[in-house]
């Protein structure tokens, strides 16, 4: 069973056994004593199948089990052992002489039992990962002072000693209440320190070249944010916010070792805007993170960006101000950087972005499905981006294909693929490469089997079944080839990030965030790496929900998902999916100084505090530094 289905099955052990044991010493209350036996052994038998369940979640990793094993778990299996020894005896005579047995020493152990198996699921889903002393004393402390109103409502005098407990264990957890403080600012990963830097470099100037390589040309850009309506190809009108009027923005496209400047200005955006360059290892000074490298552009105010298209593929560009809001708004658009030795001649490029737009599903600028003509034998490559904040699906029928790059980075040997889904997670890229069948080829995307119809002669008509097609696993694609950094390191730092939900603390504002190892951000320490570093990264998804995981200004290697090396081809990524229960390694080499944003893309997670910073030993803020967009 997966890690998702044992914490889901945890769960539900727990509540039934909850369920159970309040049942138990309800039905010994109202004097009906066979009842409250027969309630108590299926609550002893739940909280039983809770330890079998936990001891087959264990090797998938402590992470997944610290809350049940250092608490939830012996305080329910304590205090209904508890419950059958001091209740038990007394019910089963009852039961057998059909006399009640409801006083106070059977029905305190059963309630009391209650309580505690209801603290696992409370402290798994409200608490999250890691459970602190504070959770763990509020768990004890709430579930003592239940049992002793309940004692009290059963009659006899609670004894002082009881309220003495229950007194200490308030007073420990307001002590401990001092835990909600933010940790140290900065994980090292095992690193040195940051030490004393008598010349940081502010981050603000770490800015782009201003030529292009030798041979390249510089590309020009102007993008005007503003409000408008926009009109899609259905004839609905959306109120957008947009670049230049339209959405997605105008595609920008250079070819390696170009420069490209884009002049952002904003006319009416009330909220800010920046230009963050997704996937694209830019200067850190032109990364587009309002608050950490450049304050937002606010109407009427403009921001100069400039840096060298040195990686060829496919990428896309955002605002990166309340970004939740502003791409989901339509500010986005693609960036398309050709290689220096062009592709086959006469390729055609077709580039689609999957959004959804005012409630539609757009790909590319269609909220509907479209054809488009080619020549049966051309050369297609198509450039599907997921600018979403959940994954999207996407089928090609009528030809066989290969996933020739993702994220931008082509892939070593891959093999020919059919009738397999294409899982794009949040802001990821993948180029797919077919020649142009005679019959035509069909695109696509979530529940809609023909979004886009490629047609060469007759058009194609529908294709059956893409519902079922298994989904293509980049993991097990490809053929081996030597990949930049080395997998087995040695590594300078090491960091863990263990993504999960609950309540936090983010910038003093309680609330149940999206959390990354129990703090929300701005709370989330800072991961500090020197220029130079090796770094591995385990990233783990303790939660329910599939996070995206982003690092700005790196490309990362995969290492493992669940312990399993790629097979096939290496895989670099900017934008990876870590999926309910999945564990992930992977390594970047820190070579470009800065200050970065490192967030799950799913933007509405990432503005409930699953988001931290990465800086470099030297490197020093200019701006107020807590907000990030
Ligand atoms: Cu496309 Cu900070 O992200
Ligand atoms: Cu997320």
């Amino acid at each position: 069973m997966s890690v998702t289905g044992l914490t889901v099955l945890d769960l539900v052990a727990a509540v039934a056994a909850t369920v159970a044991l309040l049942g138990a010493a309800t039905a010994a209350v109202t004097g009906r004593a066979r009842a409250a036996a027969a309630a108590l052994a299926a609550g002893l038998a739940f909280t039983l199948a809770r330890l079998g369940v936990v001891a087959a979640l264990w090797p998938a990793g402590w992470w997944f089990v610290q809350d049940k094993v250092t608490l939830t778990l012996p305080l329910a299996a304590a205090t209904a052992a508890a419950a059958v020894v001091m209740s038990l005896p007394r019910l089963l005579p009852a039961a057998r002489t059909g006399r009640p047995a409801g006083g106070a020493a059977v029905v305190v152990p059963l309630f009391a039992a209650g309580y505690a198996a209801a603290a696992g699921p409370v402290v798994t889903l409200v608490g999250g990962y890691p459970v602190s002393w504070t959770a763990a004393l509020l768990a004890v402390a709430v579930t003592g002072a239940a049992t002793l109103l309940t004692w009290r409502a059963a009659r006899p005098p609670v004894p002082r000693a009881g309220w003495l407990a229950a007194g200490t264990a308030a007073l420990a957890v307001a002590a401990a209440g001092t835990a909600l403080v933010p940790a140290a600012p900065v994980d090292a990963g095992g690193g040195p320190a940051a030490g004393h830097v008598h010349q940081a470099r502010p981050v603000a100037e770490l800015r782009g070249p201003r030529e292009p390589a030798p041979g390249g040309t510089v590309r020009r850009y102007t993008l005007t944010a503003r409000t408008a309506t926009v009109t899609l190809a259905s004839g609905r009108r959306v109120a957008a916010w947009t670049f230049d009027g339209r959405v997605p923005g105008p595609a920008l496209t250079a070819t390696e070792g170009d420069l490209v400047e884009v002049t952002l200005r904003n006319a009416d955006i009330a909220a800010g805007v920046t230009l963050h360059w997704h996937g694209y290892d830019v200067p850190a000074g032109e990364d587009g993170v309002p608050g950490l490298t450049q304050e937002a552009v606010r109407p009427g105010g403009t921001f100069e960006y400039r840096f060298r298209a040195d990686q060829a593929g496919t990428y896309w560009y955002h605002t990166h101000e309340v970004s939740d809001l502003g791409v989901r708004m339509g500010l986005y658009g693609m960036l398309v950087v050709a290689p220096r030795r062009a592709g086959p001649a006469g390729e055609e490029n077709i580039t689609l972005a999957a959004h959804t737009l005012g409630g539609a599903l757009v790909l590319g600028d269609r909220d509907g499905p479209f054809d488009r003509r080619t020549a049966a034998g051309t050369p297609v490559r198509l450039r599907l981006v997921n600018t979403d904040s959940t994954p999207h699906r996407f089928t090609l029928a009528g030809t066989r294909f290969r996933v020739a790059a993702i994220d931008g980075r082509d892939l070593a040997g891959p093999g020919e693929l059919e009738r397999v889904a294409l899982r794009l997670p949040a802001g990821g890229r993948y180029d797919v490469v077919f020649p142009m069948p005679a019959g035509g080829a069909v695109l696509g995307v979530d529940g809609r089997p023909s979004f886009l119809r490629l047609v060469a002669g007759a058009a194609p008509g529908p294709p059956e079944g893409t519902a079922g097609w298994p989904e293509f696993d980049p993991l097990a694609y490809g053929t081996p080839a030597p990949a930049p950094l080395p997998a087995a390191g040695p590594f300078d730092r090491r960091f863990t990030m263990v993504l999960d939900r609950g309540f936090a603390v983010s910038g003093g504002r309680p609330m149940y965030a999206h959390t990354v190892n129990g703090r929300a951000y701005p709370d989330v320490p800072a991961q500090l790496v020197g220029e130079g570093d090796l770094v591995r990264v385990t990233v783990v998804n303790r939660s329910l929900e599939t996070h995206p995981w982003h690092l700005h200004g790196h490309t990362v290697q995969v290492l493992a998902r669940d312990g399993r090396a790629p097979s096939g081809t290496p895989l670099l990524l900017d934008t990876f999916d870590v999926r309910p229960g999945e564990v992930w390694e992977v390594a970047f080499e820190a070579g470009n100084p800065g200050l970065w944003m490192n967030h799950c893309h799913n933007l509405a997670h990432a503005d409930l505090g699953m988001m931290l910073h990465l800086v470099y030993a030297g490197v020093s803020g200019s701006f107020h530094g807590t907000h990030g967009g």
